[in-house]
């Protein structure tokens, strides 16, 4: 069974508590969080106050998607402010640093993710698999909610399952960008456990009727 994380950034910002409760009466199993610092990617959404707020609110896992650039800065304050996961892109530093976030994340008690943009293939992932409790590969670019799902990054995910099936069986997959009722599927047949979902989330006209579709 795939777990569901919908993603908040669709949510309705001046409604925050009530979507957070929407998505708890759900049954969807995560809460997803984009945090975007305008320079990794060209936008803006949550940061540390807004994390804090939504922790107060719910005591559902925060699956936090780190979208800035030397996330080794700030991965200590994000644990802190609430994040059960959190995750980190392979191509916002070096290789050393990105390996120091990860083990700083787990030392803190949470789970460590890493995270590929379209661009980047599944051997540059390869360094931190030993790393990292959860693998996000993105389908679309990130930045933006509300686009077209990649149907080409279904070969770097199922070439990312059976790398994890060697290394580190237990670390699981995940997927962002355009995931909905016909792309969550062609995730799953290519090994995808956790599904990101945004705009098609919160345009459900029966969310708990989605989220029960999509984790089946
Ligand atoms: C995009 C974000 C996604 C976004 C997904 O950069 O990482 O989590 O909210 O939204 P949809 O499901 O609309 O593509
Ligand atoms: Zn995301």
């Amino acid at each position: 069974m795939a777990k569901v994380s919908p993603s908040i950034l669709a949510a309705d910002f001046v409604n925050l508590e009530r979507d957070i409760h929407q998505i708890e009466a759900s049954q969807a199993d995560w809460i997803h969080v984009d945090v975007m610092d305008g320079t990794f990617v060209p936008n803006f959404s949550f940061g540390l106050p807004a994390l804090k707020a939504v922790r107060r609110v719910t005591d559902m896992p925060l699956d936090v998607h780190l979208m800035i650039e030397r996330p080794i800065r700030y991965v200590e304050r994000f644990v802190a402010a609430g994040a059960d996961w959190l995750t980190i892109h392979i191509e916002a530093d070096t290789r050393e640093n990105t390996m120091e976030a990860l083990k700083k994340i787990r030392s803190m008690g949470s789970k460590a993710g890493i995270s590929l943009k379209p661009g980047t293939g599944a051997e540059e992932a390869l360094p931190y698999l030993s790393l990292c409790d959860l693998v996000l590969v993105m389908t679309v670019q990130p930045g933006f909610g509300g686009q077209k799902f990649k149907e080409d990054m279904m070969p770097k995910l199922a070439a990312l399952r059976r790398c994890l099936d060697d290394v580190n069986p237990g670390c699981v997959l995940s997927v962002d960008g355009g995931i909905d009722d016909i792309t969550a599927p062609i995730c799953k047949q290519n090994g995808a456990e956790i599904l990101v979902t945004g705009s098609a989330y919160f345009r459900a006209a029966d969310q708990k009727a989605y989220v029960r579709r999509l984790q089946a």
